[in-house]
């Protein structure tokens, strides 16, 4: 029988999930649990590139665990746990940076946004971020990484470390694989529809929370930004209608030619009004099971050691034959 395949992913604690994150990336991770060996990480290390609070971080963290959980993924089924529980990433990271060069780093995308967001804080960690990223991925031989299309210049970065690795001290790593969904791999923001949606957009109107109350999801969607068109197509001269459209379609599993044929003839106001059903409908549940696991947190840090103590024994064989292949002592 043909071994199942790894898949690793993860998202920053901050502020809390965006229907972009989920969307984009936690969509996929619930259905390739189904025949895949999956981690899935609260990368907090990535988290402290931008200054946090600890208070507040700690509670945000768990929170994160919280909604992971909420979305459906399967503790026992999956391996749930806290990146900075296992210093194994850590230590690959070093080694890999040690065979990343300063001008891939340079070339990094985020790292320029990022960095010119935060002039005040444009600290090492921000620059090496993608390291860190690629040393979570290739400690478990990872196949696949289900993410959103931000990702895709860290993947392609990370597949040429690995490949980098393997040329320089032997097969060591797998190269590993970007699985985007088919649409909706690029949520855009409400408010600036050629722009992506973020946790961190300061214009609260711009972004759905997955905890958003359904008064505030529903003003929200009302408000996103379209244009005056008044028809429902789904093309790139109308962004604020096509991220509804991507929006809608991906969670109803209605194709979007099927979207678009429903809303034919019809205004942007009842397709906003509908589109925002859809989504506080679909949150309904979740914000309940949010509300359970955060009243059980005994339950929350079962999944958290047990979770840190399967990724341990994975990431220290890989490190056992890193540091080998490597020729350390
Ligand atoms: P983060 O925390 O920004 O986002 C988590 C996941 O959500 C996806 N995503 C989106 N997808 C569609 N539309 C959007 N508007 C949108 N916004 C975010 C992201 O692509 C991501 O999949 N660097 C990563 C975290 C990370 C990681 C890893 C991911 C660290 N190590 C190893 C995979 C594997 C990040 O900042 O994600």
């Amino acid at each position: 029988m043909r071994e199942k395949k790894t898949v690793f992913s993860g998202a920053q604690p901050t502020g809390s999930l965006t229907l972009g994150n989920y969307i984009g990336a936690l969509q996929n991770w619930k259905e390739l649990e189904k025949d895949h060996n999956c981690l899935y990480c609260i990368v907090d290390l990535h988290s402290l590139t931008v200054r946090q609070d600890p208070k507040e971080f700690h509670k945000v963290s768990l929170s994160f665990l919280a909604q992971y959980l909420a979305s459906g993924l399967n503790p026992e089924k999956n391996i749930i746990f806290f990146q900075s529980h296992v210093p194994q990433h850590v230590e690959l990271s070093w080694i890999l940076g040690c065979i990343t060069y300063v001008g891939e780093l340079k070339r990094m995308t985020q790292f320029k946004d990022k960095s010119g967001q935060n002039r005040d804080n444009v600290n090492s960690g921000l620059f090496t971020y993608p390291v860190l990223m690629a040393a979570d991925i290739l400690l478990y031989k990872t196949d696949l990484v289900p993410v959103g299309e931000d990702q895709k210049q860290h993947l392609e970065l990370t597949r040429d470390i690995a490949t980098r690795f393997n040329n320089l001290y032997g097969e060591t790593f797998s190269v590993p694989k970007m699985y985007t969904p088919k649409i909706g791999a690029r949520i855009m923001s409400l408010q600036e529809p050629t722009k992506k949606m973020s946790k961190s957009d300061e214009n609260a109107n711009a972004t759905i929370l997955l905890m958003d109350s359904e008064d505030s999801i529903m003003k929200k969607i009302k408000r996103a930004v379209t244009d005056s068109e008044n028809i429902i197509a789904y093309r790139d001269e109308q962004p604020g209608i096509k991220n509804l459209i991507t929006i809608y379609s991906s969670l109803t599993g209605l194709s979007v030619e099927e979207v678009v044929s429903k809303y034919e003839g019809k205004g942007y106001g009842v397709f906003k009004t509908d589109t925002a059903e859809i989504v506080i409908e679909f949150l309904r549940p979740f914000k309940k099971s949010y509300e359970d696991y955060m009243n059980n947190l005994d339950f929350i840090e079962k999944v958290y050691e047990t979770g840190a103590k399967r990724a341990y024994e994975l990431a220290e064989n890989t490190m056992t034959l890193v540091r080998k292949r490597m020729g350390m002592v």
